[in-house]
């Protein structure tokens, strides 16, 4: 007796044996092989294509010939003169088994199919979103045997795709019908699935097969920017970026300015709920209409956002989290529609994800980072600092991860530095000072060239240069020490104890003159005593911060060190820990993850089953309050010196000395007494 044929599908590797005559979709099903279909095997979607093999292959034990499928039908033959078919592909729900063959399923036609990350930390994400389309054809209504339209729609889902329970929204209710007429009764519903289980929920109808796809938004919604990216829920590329300033900002300028907006104003919490969220709305368009989409195929958002914008998002008043014990309204992830939070540019039905927080000070971005760099799959010891007006911390292994947060301030965003700005052409963002001559050059944010490069006035003209930025800021008082110019405890010296002309007296302290175009009415750039007080309180609570997840850890050190964000993407890890803002490691174990807690949004919005496991992972971190721990005070006065008054930086030392220097006996009079207040 003869065998049924043998197919093996590639890459999987998956075989069996089925008739002749079994189309291919069917016998990927049978065997659970990764294959796409939208349109339940109809020869529409062309989501199923498929490439055989032919040849001997003694690796699979078989030869495939050509023979081994049926010939081109007149589907396939319709499908390729209107849109083509790749040479060599075949539609799987139409070819037919007809003898021993090799299957290969290309990547496009994988339902789970990966997103290869950048090249940093390069893991895929497998597609698996919570929303997807389904083509069904629907019975028409007949009078014998009376049934609603949407009983029909459920019968032809669970007939066609095995969905047993169908949930209507509203306003999806409402179009109903005349999407069903409108189609012929043909259409593609789509369906969005929690990952904790329950009813698949109808959040769009499209008459007929629906070809234009569908989008989903991952939005980090920070205190000064919000970001989003629109995403194609079918591929998982990023086909638009977009980003606007948070309107919150007239309500005050770091959070705790607008914690107290919402204490002192009644109703001042729903008026910055309302500003961000017509912001939001603004934004879902304007990036749809770059991406040239229609905004109603965006049928799904992630959030991330630190806890007083996650509460001012949902329009939970953020007043608690102002004062200790920094209670959250709720640190569990938020599962909503679009109508909930008012974005009335986009389908109600549309389904937002916001993602949980941590703790009271440590929010669904501080999540949002690990659920993308992982720290509890790291084989060795990570701290991950993510530096904003906080710093959200976590260190953590394979073993077990912790959290806290850090009341930095805004001086590494350049804020309450005398020539601070954000970081903007014109903004000395890179600077050096020659030990020997102890002169400055430096680079500005817009123009490749070094100060004292050739043509560098032209280029940037005197006007140009405008202010220091975050990362110029850091890079500035790390080279006042190095350049011996500054004291450990961060005192500058005068002209006659430094030797150069540029520490300048400002009152009963020094600055250090960077670049002075007022003669010309232009800025006069320097760093100042102030600034250097400002810039060590903020590394301080970032390094006590961090030193504080250590000693709950039990450990002296870190392994390697992880920069999120912005401003991690920007800044010098020497000059970071010539300034002891982070614990001393190999400079080539600190590395930036660039805007990771974006990247983590953007997970959550590919694959539904990271959502459950980001909220697994929130409630097995280990929350440390920064507080209510006296240790955090210590470590936080200690580490007031450049690079630290007691700990030592032997990786540090390796690549430079610091000259000893000490430019008063009342140096470290301030010595970091005055704790930041949040924000
Ligand atoms: Fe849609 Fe084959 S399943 S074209």
């Amino acid at each position: 007796m003869s065998q049924d044929p043998l197919v093996v599908f590639t890459p999987s590797g998956k075989r069996g044996r089925f008739p002749v005559g079994t189309p291919v979709l069917t016998a990927a099903r049978k065997l659970g092989v990764d294959l796409d279909s939208v349109c339940g095997g109809r020869g529409i979607c062309s989501k199923c294509q498929v490439a055989p093999s032919f040849g001997e292959f003694s690796k699979h034990g078989l030869t495939s010939r050509e023979e081994a499928l049926s010939d081109w039908n007149r589907v396939e033959a319709r499908y390729d003169e209107k849109r083509g078919l790749k040479p060599g592909r075949r539609l799987g729900c139409q070819a037919e088994i007809r003898g021993d063959v090799v299957i290969d399923v290309p990547p496009e036609s994988q339902v789970h199919r990966q997103i290869v990350r950048k090249a940093a930390s390069a893991r895929a994400i497998p597609m698996d979103p919570a929303t997807r389309l389904y083509y069904v054809e629907v019975a028409e209504p007949d009078m014998h045997e009376p049934s609603g339209d949407l009983q029909r729609l459920e019968t032809a889902l669970r007939r066609e795709w095995g969905i047993e329970r169908l949930e209507a929204d509203l306003s999806v209710m409402a179009g109903l019908q005349p999407t069903l007429r409108k189609g012929g009764w043909k259409v593609t519903a789509a369906l969005y699935r929690d990952h904790a289980g329950g009813a698949h929920k109808l959040t769009a109808l499209f008459p007929g097969f629906h070809e234009a796809g569908l989008y989903g938004l991952a939005i980090d919604l920070g205190s000064t920017t919000i970001a989003a990216h629109l995403t194609d829920l079918d591929t998982g590329a990023v086909i638009a970026s977009s980003g606007l300033m948070n309107p919150q900002i007239r309500f005050g300028e770091d959070l705790m300015s607008r914690v107290s907006y919402a204490m002192m104003n009644p109703g001042g919490d729903q008026e910055m709920t309302r500003a961000v969220r017509e912001a939001i709305d603004r934004l879902a368009v304007e990036i749809a209409g770059e991406a040239g989409i229609d905004p109603a195929h965006i049928l799904e958002l992630t959030f991330v956002c630190n806890p007083v914008m996650h509460h001012l998002l949902l329009g939970l008043d953020p007043v608690e989290l102002g004062q200790a014990p920094f209670a959250l309204a709720t640190s569990e992830s938020a599962r909503l529609t679009a109508r909930d939070l008012d974005l009335g540019q986009l389908r109600d039905a549309a389904r937002v994800y916001v993602l949980p927080c941590i703790a009271g000070h440590v929010g669904a971005d501080a999540a949002a980072v690990a659920l993308s760099e992982e720290p509890g799959k790291s084989e060795d010891l990570v701290l991950m600092v993510d530096v904003g007006t906080n710093a959200e911390i976590l260190l953590g292994d394979t073993s077990r991860v912790l959290a806290c947060s850090s009341p930095t301030g805004p001086a590494f965003e350049g804020a309450q530095i005398s020539s601070g700005q954000r970081a903007a052409p014109g903004a000395i963002e890179a600077i050096r000072i020659d030990p020997e001559t102890k002169e400055p050059r430096f680079r500005v944010i817009g123009c490749e060239l070094w100060s004292d490069e050739p043509g560098f006035l032209d280029e940037v003209g005197a006007s140009g240069i405008t202010g220091i930025c975050g990362s110029g800021i850091i890079e500035a008082v790390a080279e006042l020490r190095i350049a011996g110019l500054m004291d450990p405890s961060g005192l500058i010296g005068s002209a006659e104890q430094t030797g150069s002309a540029r520490c300048v007296p400002e009152g009963r302290t020094h600055e250090y003159l960077i670049w002075d175009a007022s003669a010309e009415g232009g800025p006069r750039i320097t760093v100042t005593q102030g600034d250097i007080r400002a810039i060590q309180l903020a590394k301080s609570a970032l390094y006590a911060g961090a030193r504080l997840l250590m000693d709950e850890r039990g450990v002296e050190k870190v392994d390697r060190v992880v920069l999120a964000g912005a401003f991690g993407a920007h800044i010098s890890p020497r000059h970071a820990m010539v300034l002891g803002m982070i614990p001393d490691v190999p400079l080539d174990k600190v590395t930036s993850a660039g805007n990771a807690a974006g990247t983590g949004a953007r997970i959550a919005l590919c694959n539904i089953a990271r959502r459950a496991e980001i909220e697994r992972m929130v409630r097995e971190i280990t929350k440390v309050e920064t507080a209510i721990e006296p240790r955090f005070q210590e470590h936080f006065v200690a580490a007031n010196a450049i690079p630290h008054k007691t700990d030592a930086f032997p990786e540090l030392s390796r690549l430079v000395t610091l000259p000893q220097v000490s430019f008063g006996a009342g140096a470290d009079r301030e010595g970091g007494r005055r704790r930041r207040r949040r924000g």
